[in-house]
């Protein structure tokens, strides 16, 4: 999507960039994780069609991601962006008769970082930006049954349970924001700051000492 090519969501222990060519060695390398691959139902990819999946998501209309950044290291403008990046959050808008309806994907693919409430701030960023810049009105996480992880998470943000596939061995859990959602998302969310990510590349390059 268009729409996030130069945004930058800043929150409390992250940072949300645009997905850029620049973060696709990485990614690449997460996801040659037979964990990751088997948590996220994702097939590996070459390095070439990793390339591709980039471009895809950041020019069709029904894809929106951001990569995520751990906030501290990313403080230190010594640090290069991609050293800084922990996961990727993805939204989806699956039907296209139904510009209102999302899937929602995250994935915090260095171990090192989860459990640390990075997930569950991640999540409700990305909602607050679904909801007030994409008109998301309802939400959903296609989850595997064995991710208990995940589903705890989603479930404590509101998330209910909407259908189960034996056959995929995934749940289905999903959220209508209605106006009492849409406030407490926004209440939530209210230190979120956005960027002019491009500036903000720019400004931490001049901060580095040469
Ligand atoms: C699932 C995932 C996104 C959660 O993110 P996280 O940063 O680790 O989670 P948080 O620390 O923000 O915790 C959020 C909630 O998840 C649940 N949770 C987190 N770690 C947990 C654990 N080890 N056991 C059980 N529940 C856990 C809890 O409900 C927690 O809420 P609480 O801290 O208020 O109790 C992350 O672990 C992940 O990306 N895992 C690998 C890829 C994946 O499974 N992606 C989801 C595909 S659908």
């Amino acid at each position: 999507m268009k729409i996030n090519e130069n945004t930058l969501l800043e929150g409390n222990k992250v940072v949300l960039v645009p997905y850029n060519a620049e973060h696709v060695p990485k990614y690449h390398e997460w996801m040659k994780s037979p964990e990751l691959q088997q948590l996220t139902a994702s097939e590996p990819l070459t390095l070439e069609q990793e390339y591709d999946m980039q471009r895809s998501w950041r020019e069709d209309n029904d894809k929106c991601t951001f990569i995520i950044l751990d906030k501290q290291q990313w403080a230190d403008s010594s640090v290069e962006e991609e050293q800084c990046m922990v996961g990727d959050v993805n939204i989806f808008l699956t039907d296209p008769t139904d510009p209102t309806l999302a899937e929602l994907e995250i994935m915090i693919a260095e171990p090192s970082h989860r459990g640390k409430g990075i997930g569950n701030e991640v999540t409700r960023m990305m909602m607050s930006y679904g909801v007030t810049k994409l008109g998301v009105k309802t939400f959903e996480a296609k989850i595997g049954l064995n991710n208990q992880v995940s589903i705890a998470m989603f479930k404590k943000l509101h998330f209910q349970e909407v259908s189960v596939c034996e056959v995929f061995k995934e749940v289905t859990l999903g959220m209508t924001v209605d106006e009492s959602v849409r406030s407490r998302l926004l209440e939530d969310t209210a230190d979120m700051k956005e960027r002019d990510y491009r500036q903000t590349c720019s400004n931490r390059r001049e901060q580095v000492p040469q």
